[in-house]
Protein backbone atom coordinates (compact mmCIF):
# COMPACT_ATOMS: atom_id res chain seq x y z
CA UNK A 1 0.00 0.00 0.00
CA UNK A 2 1.52 3.53 -1.03
CA UNK A 3 0.54 6.74 0.18
CA UNK A 4 -2.47 9.43 -1.57
CA UNK A 5 1.12 10.61 -3.14
CA UNK A 6 3.57 7.69 -3.18
CA UNK A 7 2.62 4.20 -4.78
CA UNK A 8 5.43 3.00 -3.72
CA UNK A 9 5.16 -0.30 -1.40
CA UNK A 10 7.23 -0.19 2.16
CA UNK A 11 10.97 -1.40 1.10
CA UNK A 12 10.86 -0.04 -2.05
CA UNK A 13 12.73 3.14 -1.89
CA UNK A 14 16.17 3.46 -0.09
CA UNK A 15 17.60 4.72 3.44
CA UNK A 16 19.47 7.65 1.38
CA UNK A 17 16.94 9.67 -1.19
CA UNK A 18 18.58 12.33 -3.41
CA UNK A 19 15.72 14.85 -4.16
CA UNK A 20 15.83 17.32 -7.21
CA UNK A 21 12.99 19.79 -7.91
CA UNK A 22 12.07 18.00 -11.21
CA UNK A 23 10.68 14.85 -11.90
CA UNK A 24 12.44 14.67 -14.81
CA UNK A 25 15.83 15.32 -13.45
CA UNK A 26 15.22 12.04 -10.99
CA UNK A 27 14.76 10.44 -14.32
CA UNK A 28 17.81 11.50 -15.82
CA UNK A 29 19.65 10.50 -13.01
CA UNK A 30 18.50 7.26 -12.43
CA UNK A 31 19.19 6.81 -16.12
CA UNK A 32 22.51 7.93 -16.88
CA UNK A 33 24.10 6.75 -12.84
CA UNK A 34 21.87 4.06 -11.63
CA UNK A 35 22.19 0.22 -12.11
CA UNK A 36 19.51 -1.94 -11.46
CA UNK A 37 17.03 0.58 -11.97
CA UNK A 38 13.29 0.14 -10.48
CA UNK A 39 10.85 2.88 -10.79
CA UNK A 40 8.53 3.29 -7.76
CA UNK A 41 6.31 5.68 -7.86
CA UNK A 42 4.15 7.91 -11.18
CA UNK A 43 1.38 8.94 -9.09
CA UNK A 44 1.09 12.97 -10.50
CA UNK A 45 4.45 12.00 -12.51
CA UNK A 46 6.33 13.12 -9.34
CA UNK A 47 8.83 10.27 -10.55
CA UNK A 48 10.87 8.28 -8.19
CA UNK A 49 13.69 5.33 -8.13
CA UNK A 50 15.84 3.07 -7.11
CA UNK A 51 18.31 1.49 -8.31
CA UNK A 52 22.62 1.06 -7.37
CA UNK A 53 25.37 3.44 -7.25
CA UNK A 54 28.83 2.24 -6.32
CA UNK A 55 26.67 -0.90 -5.52
CA UNK A 56 25.12 1.07 -2.67
CA UNK A 57 21.31 1.46 -2.45
CA UNK A 58 19.98 4.84 -3.40
CA UNK A 59 16.79 6.18 -4.65
CA UNK A 60 16.16 9.43 -6.04
CA UNK A 61 12.41 11.11 -6.41
CA UNK A 62 11.30 14.61 -7.48
CA UNK A 63 9.81 17.49 -4.59
CA UNK A 64 8.11 19.71 -7.12
CA UNK A 65 8.63 23.28 -6.23
CA UNK A 66 8.03 24.97 -3.04
CA UNK A 67 7.45 23.67 0.86
CA UNK A 68 4.22 22.62 0.67
CA UNK A 69 5.04 20.14 -1.95
CA UNK A 70 8.75 19.37 -0.55
CA UNK A 71 7.26 18.88 2.85
CA UNK A 72 4.48 16.15 1.51
CA UNK A 73 6.85 13.98 -0.22
CA UNK A 74 9.97 13.94 2.77
CA UNK A 75 7.66 14.00 5.49
CA UNK A 76 6.30 10.05 3.89
CA UNK A 77 9.88 9.13 3.62
CA UNK A 78 10.47 9.99 6.44
CA UNK A 79 8.08 8.30 8.19
CA UNK A 80 6.66 5.87 5.81
CA UNK A 81 8.69 4.92 4.11
CA UNK A 82 11.81 4.52 6.68
CA UNK A 83 13.87 6.94 4.72
CA UNK A 84 16.94 8.10 6.49
CA UNK A 85 18.41 10.81 4.67
CA UNK A 86 17.43 12.66 2.14
CA UNK A 87 19.87 15.31 0.07
CA UNK A 88 18.00 18.15 -1.94
CA UNK A 89 19.61 18.53 -5.21
CA UNK A 90 18.30 22.39 -6.59
CA UNK A 91 19.49 25.75 -7.83
CA UNK A 92 19.15 28.68 -6.13
CA UNK A 93 18.89 32.64 -6.86
CA UNK A 94 22.65 34.25 -5.51
CA UNK A 95 22.65 37.12 -3.13
CA UNK A 96 26.18 37.16 -1.78
CA UNK A 97 28.92 39.41 -4.04
CA UNK A 98 30.99 36.57 -3.95
CA UNK A 99 28.72 34.12 -5.66
CA UNK A 100 28.93 33.78 -8.99
CA UNK A 101 26.83 31.33 -11.06
CA UNK A 102 27.27 27.32 -11.46
CA UNK A 103 29.19 27.83 -7.63
CA UNK A 104 27.67 25.71 -5.40
CA UNK A 105 26.11 26.51 -1.74
CA UNK A 106 25.74 24.10 0.70
CA UNK A 107 23.14 24.77 3.15
CA UNK A 108 24.21 25.05 6.67
CA UNK A 109 20.96 27.07 7.71
CA UNK A 110 17.65 27.60 5.82
CA UNK A 111 15.76 31.12 6.76
CA UNK A 112 11.98 31.22 5.36
CA UNK A 113 8.83 33.51 5.02
CA UNK A 114 6.59 30.96 5.16
CA UNK A 115 4.18 29.98 8.18
CA UNK A 116 5.56 26.35 8.09
CA UNK A 117 6.86 26.08 11.51
CA UNK A 118 3.72 27.06 12.89
CA UNK A 119 2.41 23.38 12.94
CA UNK A 120 4.96 22.84 15.96
CA UNK A 121 3.42 25.35 17.97
CA UNK A 122 7.34 26.67 19.35
CA UNK A 123 7.64 29.43 21.89
CA UNK A 124 9.77 30.91 19.93
CA UNK A 125 11.83 30.91 16.07
CA UNK A 126 13.50 27.75 14.97
CA UNK A 127 16.32 27.46 13.13
CA UNK A 128 16.41 24.69 10.63
CA UNK A 129 20.21 23.17 9.85
CA UNK A 130 21.14 20.63 7.73
CA UNK A 131 22.73 17.05 9.27
CA UNK A 132 26.48 18.26 10.18
CA UNK A 133 27.81 14.76 8.77
CA UNK A 134 26.42 15.08 5.73
CA UNK A 135 27.24 19.04 5.44
CA UNK A 136 31.21 18.38 6.45
CA UNK A 137 31.52 15.17 3.93
CA UNK A 138 29.38 16.99 1.31
CA UNK A 139 32.64 20.17 1.56
CA UNK A 140 35.08 17.25 1.19
CA UNK A 141 33.95 16.03 -1.89
CA UNK A 142 34.06 19.63 -3.22
CA UNK A 143 37.44 20.09 -2.04
CA UNK A 144 38.41 17.08 -3.80
CA UNK A 145 36.41 17.69 -6.87
CA UNK A 146 37.74 21.57 -6.84
CA UNK A 147 34.22 22.74 -7.22
CA UNK A 148 33.63 26.17 -6.13
CA UNK A 149 31.18 26.17 -3.37
CA UNK A 150 29.96 28.74 -0.33
CA UNK A 151 28.48 26.80 2.93
CA UNK A 152 26.26 29.00 5.28
CA UNK A 153 22.53 30.31 5.37
CA UNK A 154 19.94 30.81 2.73
CA UNK A 155 16.29 31.45 2.37
CA UNK A 156 13.56 29.97 1.54
CA UNK A 157 11.04 31.64 0.22
CA UNK A 158 7.18 31.00 -0.35
CA UNK A 159 6.78 33.50 -4.04
CA UNK A 160 9.13 33.28 -6.66
CA UNK A 161 8.06 36.23 -8.57
CA UNK A 162 8.68 39.28 -5.72
CA UNK A 163 7.17 42.21 -6.04
CA UNK A 164 9.71 44.02 -3.92
CA UNK A 165 13.52 43.62 -4.29
CA UNK A 166 14.39 45.28 -1.12
CA UNK A 167 13.03 41.70 0.90
CA UNK A 168 16.42 40.63 -1.10
CA UNK A 169 18.49 43.66 0.62
CA UNK A 170 17.05 42.90 4.05
CA UNK A 171 18.19 38.54 3.75
CA UNK A 172 21.24 39.73 2.09
CA UNK A 173 21.87 42.32 4.82
CA UNK A 174 21.65 39.22 7.12
CA UNK A 175 24.07 37.64 5.48
CA UNK A 176 22.25 34.75 3.79
CA UNK A 177 23.53 33.69 0.47
CA UNK A 178 20.53 32.79 -1.79
CA UNK A 179 16.91 32.40 -2.57
CA UNK A 180 15.75 28.87 -3.37
CA UNK A 181 11.53 27.36 -2.41
CA UNK A 182 11.89 24.40 -0.34
CA UNK A 183 15.45 23.79 1.88
CA UNK A 184 13.82 25.27 5.13
CA UNK A 185 10.53 22.65 5.38
CA UNK A 186 12.76 19.58 4.56
CA UNK A 187 15.34 20.58 7.46
CA UNK A 188 11.86 20.70 9.41
CA UNK A 189 10.72 17.91 8.70
CA UNK A 190 14.04 16.01 9.60
CA UNK A 191 14.31 17.37 12.74
CA UNK A 192 10.99 16.36 13.88
CA UNK A 193 11.18 13.07 12.12
CA UNK A 194 15.06 12.70 14.01
CA UNK A 195 16.33 12.56 10.64
CA UNK A 196 18.80 13.65 8.17
CA UNK A 197 19.10 16.18 5.38
CA UNK A 198 21.17 18.60 3.26
CA UNK A 199 20.09 20.85 0.52
CA UNK A 200 22.74 21.50 -2.10
CA UNK A 201 22.25 24.08 -4.62
CA UNK A 202 23.98 25.54 -7.52
CA UNK A 203 23.47 29.31 -8.59
CA UNK A 204 21.03 29.45 -11.56
CA UNK A 205 20.66 33.29 -11.88
CA UNK A 206 22.77 35.92 -9.28
CA UNK A 207 19.84 38.29 -8.23
CA UNK A 208 21.57 41.54 -7.68
CA UNK A 209 24.11 41.13 -10.96
CA UNK A 210 20.73 40.76 -12.72
CA UNK A 211 22.67 37.37 -14.45
CA UNK A 212 21.43 34.01 -15.37
CA UNK A 213 22.53 30.41 -16.85
CA UNK A 214 22.28 28.93 -19.80
CA UNK A 215 20.36 25.59 -20.41
CA UNK A 216 23.70 24.29 -20.84
CA UNK A 217 25.47 25.66 -18.14
CA UNK A 218 22.82 24.81 -15.72
CA UNK A 219 23.20 20.97 -16.78
CA UNK A 220 26.72 20.89 -16.44
CA UNK A 221 27.08 22.18 -12.77
CA UNK A 222 23.71 20.32 -12.17
CA UNK A 223 25.91 16.61 -12.79
CA UNK A 224 28.82 17.63 -10.44
CA UNK A 225 26.59 18.58 -7.30
CA UNK A 226 24.46 15.62 -8.38
CA UNK A 227 27.87 13.34 -8.43
CA UNK A 228 28.70 14.95 -4.88
CA UNK A 229 25.32 14.13 -3.53
CA UNK A 230 25.75 10.50 -5.00
CA UNK A 231 29.28 10.03 -3.28
CA UNK A 232 27.67 11.28 0.34
N1 LIG B 1 15.72 29.00 -7.58
C1 LIG B 1 16.60 29.40 -8.51
N2 LIG B 1 16.57 30.73 -8.66
C2 LIG B 1 15.66 31.19 -7.78
C3 LIG B 1 15.17 32.46 -7.46
N3 LIG B 1 15.63 33.54 -8.08
N4 LIG B 1 14.21 32.56 -6.51
C4 LIG B 1 13.76 31.47 -5.90
N5 LIG B 1 14.16 30.24 -6.16
C5 LIG B 1 15.12 30.09 -7.09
Amino acid sequence: MGTPHNGAEKGEIAKKVLMPGDPLRAKFIAETYLDEVKQFNTVRNMFGYTGKYKRQEVSVMGSGMGMPSIGIYSYELYHFYEVEAIIRIGSAGGFHDDLELMDLVIAQGACTDSRYAYQFDLPGTFAPIGDYELLSKAVSLAEAKGTKYKVGNVVSADVFYNNDDRVNDRWKSMGVLAVEMEAAALYMNAAKAGKKALAMLTISDHLFKKTALSAKDRETSFNEMMEIALDL
